[in-house]
Order: C-alpha cells, then sequence, then structure tokens
C-alpha cells in the first residue's frame, strides 16, 4: 500500500539511493534537506510527480512541523555524519543529530511510523562479538548524539537502524568511508597508508543500507521499538583484508603505520541475528563494491570535495 513518506536528509549518499526506490514502490516522498552537498543527488528523479523536495534546515521547527504532521512515515536520515565532522561542528552536530529527531518524536501521532539511521559507533569499544543487548558505550560526540537519538526515537516505537560502515557508489558520493577511501587513495597515489590494520569492521553496501530502510517499513510491527544491527557477517572484515581485497582487483603500496587511531574504538564483529531471523541480508558482496569504486574513483579529482569533514 502506497504511503506518505517523509525523508529528512534524502538528498545525501543513502538518501539519494533510497528515494528512486521509494518512488519506485508508489509510496509519495517528500525531502527536507539542507542540501549540504548540492540537490545533483536528485536530478534524475527530480521531476517525478509524486516527489517533493524542500530546501530547508529540519531544526527549524516551522519547516518540519507541517511536514511530520502529513507524514505516515519518517525516515531521519540528517546528521552531521562521523566523528571528524561532528568534532569541527560540535554545535550544529548536536541540534542535528539529536535536536531534529527530539523534535519529530515529540511531534508524533502514535499512528505515525518512525525509521532512524543510526550506526555501529554507538557501541564504543566492545569485547567480544557485538549484537543489539551488548551496552552502548559511545566514545566520541557523533556516537554520542546517535545513540542519544536512539532514545528518542525508541520512546515513540521507532526502529534505530545501526547501519554498519557503507561502501559504494551512489549518486552523492562519500569518500571519507573506509572502502571508498581506500579505493579512492590507491588509484590516485598507489599507496595507502593504514592504521590499526587488524581492527575488526563491518561493513554494508549503500543499496542494502537503503533496503534495510524498505525492509524495516515493511516489517514495522515485528521491529518497532528495537533497535537492529543492519549488515552481514559476511561482511565482517579486519582493515587489512579489505585492503587485501582491494589489492586483489588493483595492485598498490600498503603502508601499516603504528601512528593513527579510530576514536570510536570500531574493532568488533557483529552479529546480525536479529535482523536476519526477520529475512534480511545483504545482497552486494565487498568485492562487487570495489569492482564498481575502481570504475568511478579514477574519473573523480584526486582531491575530492565528496568528505564530510
Ligand atoms: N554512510 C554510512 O556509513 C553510515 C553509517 C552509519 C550511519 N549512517 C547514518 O545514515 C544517515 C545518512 O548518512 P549519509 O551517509 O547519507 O550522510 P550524508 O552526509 O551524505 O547525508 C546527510 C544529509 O543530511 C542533510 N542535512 C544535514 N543537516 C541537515 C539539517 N539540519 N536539515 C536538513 N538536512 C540536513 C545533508 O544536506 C545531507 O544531504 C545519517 O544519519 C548517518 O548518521 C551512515
Amino acid at each position: 500500500m502506497p504511503q506518505q513518506v517523509l525523508v529528512t536528509g534524502g538528498a545525501g549518499y543513502i538518501g539519494a539511493i533510497l528515494l528512486p526506490k521509494l518512488l519506485e514502490r508508489g509510496d509519495s516522498v517528500t525531502v527536507i534537506d539542507k542540501l549540504l552537498w548540492g540537490i545533483g543527488p536528485l536530478l534524475s528523479i527530480i521531476g517525478h510527480p509524486n516527489l517533493r523536495v524542500f530546501h530547508a534546515d529540519a531544526r527549524d521547527p516551522a519547516r518540519l512541523q507541517p511536514l511530520v504532521d502529513e507524514a505516515e512515515v519518517i525516515i531521519n536520515l540528517a546528521a552531521i555524519v562521523g566523528y571528524p565532522a561532528c568534532q569541527h561542528h560540535p554545535t550544529t552536530a548536536r541540534e542535528t543529530n539529536v535536536g531534529i529527531i527530539e523534535a519529530i518524536a515529540n511531534r508524533m501521532r502514535p499512528s505515525q511510523r518512525l525509521i532512524q539511521a543510526s550506526t555501529g559507533s554507538t557501541y564504543g569499544a566492545v569485547e567480544g562479538i557485538c549484537t543489539e543487548e551488548t551496552p552502548i558505550n559511545p566514545l566520541t560526540l557523533y556516537g554520542e548524539t546517535k545513540a542519544e537519538a536512539e532514545q528518542h526515537a525508541l520512546r515513540v516505537g521507532g526502529i534505530p537502524l545501526r547501519f554498519a560502515t557503507v561502501f559504494g557508489v551512489s549518486p552523492r558520493m562519500r569518500l571519507d568511508l573506509l572502502v571508498n577511501d581506500i579505493v579512492h587513495q590507491v588509484v590516485h597515489n598507489h599507496t595507502f597508508v593504514m592504521y590499526e590494520g587488524h581492527a575488526r569492521r563491518t561493513f554494508i553496501h549503500a543499496v542494502d543500507a537503503a533496503a534495510s530502510i524498505l525492509f524495516a517499513m515493511d516489517h514495522y510491527d515485528a521491529m518497532s521499538g528495537r533497535p537492529f544491527n543492519v549488515g552481514d557477517e559476511a561482511l565482517n572484515y579486519t582493515k587489512l583484508e579489505v585492503a587485501q581485497r582491494i589489492k586483489n582487483q588493483y595492485d598498490f603500496y600498503l603502508h601499516c603505520a603504528e601512528f593513527g587511531e579510530d576514536l570510536d574504538k570500531r574493532d568488533y564483529a557483529v552479529s546480525y541475528q536479529r535482523i536476519k531471523s526477520l529475512g534480511f541480508g545483504a545482497s552486494i558482496t565487498l568485492d562487487q563494491g570495489i569492482d564498481e569504486l575502481l570504475k568511478v574513483c579514477p574519473l573523480m579529482k584526486p582531491f575530492s570535495i565528496y568528505r564530510n569533514f
């Protein structure tokens, strides 16, 4: 059944893949986005009769509230994404990452549905295998704000989706993401300096991240009021293993450095059994994602604007 869907931050990396899928299903889609990365990512769908795009700041209640009121489903993607960007803009990060979802949750009626884009960066340092029962212990402002945001979503029965690190090509490219970053750097420099290569990380293609949002819309009653790790055990790799998979397709010099650290302390194997038990799994492998990145990154400039900091 087609629905009225509001997507905050819909012109971003994940939103630009999600929106065409919603429109294909017959949903009517409203986007509110500050257009930090321009309108380019939505140009191919902008003429669709069921799409409306508002260039506005979702922190502004006068702009957000009327759109929340008319929506059946709200998908909150708007954020200052990643710890470097949050460190650079701490006040904006808090107002955006927490303030918008708080305002949405305060405004919502019980019949409305809410899906919140969250992240594995909420966990912090984890011993053993990370499940949704693992205590949340964020170590950066990004993780903290996303963890606080989850609480607002949960109190109205919303579904926080804790995405693995996303990779792959989107109409709004991001090159600050680990896999995308390595591929972009090696095709331009033929070298990559890696720190904490043995850290265990977990990944998901942007197409599958978008698919998980549709999945949550379709399984809302079963998922409502609980967080879900979104990824696939088949995509748990160490950073060094990722570099090796890239090397299999494109040779480069890998230097393992003693300096540098991930402030989110992401070094864990993640369990995806909760979402898998409902039927969700990734459809795109790391090798497939690397293959498409190797087609695109040589065509991009060595110094790119597509970084979130
Ligand atoms: N890509 C990943 O690896 C990843 C992983 C985990 C979680 N997430 C989460 O998924 C969501 C989407 O991430 P993305 O990769 O698409 O990021 P992105 O930076 O590409 O997109 C975010 C969008 O939000 C918009 N925005 C920012 N502040 C706004 C405001 N005040 N009002 C309206 N719009 C605003 C930006 O213009 C941008 O279009 C975020 O909430 C992020 O925390 C992403």
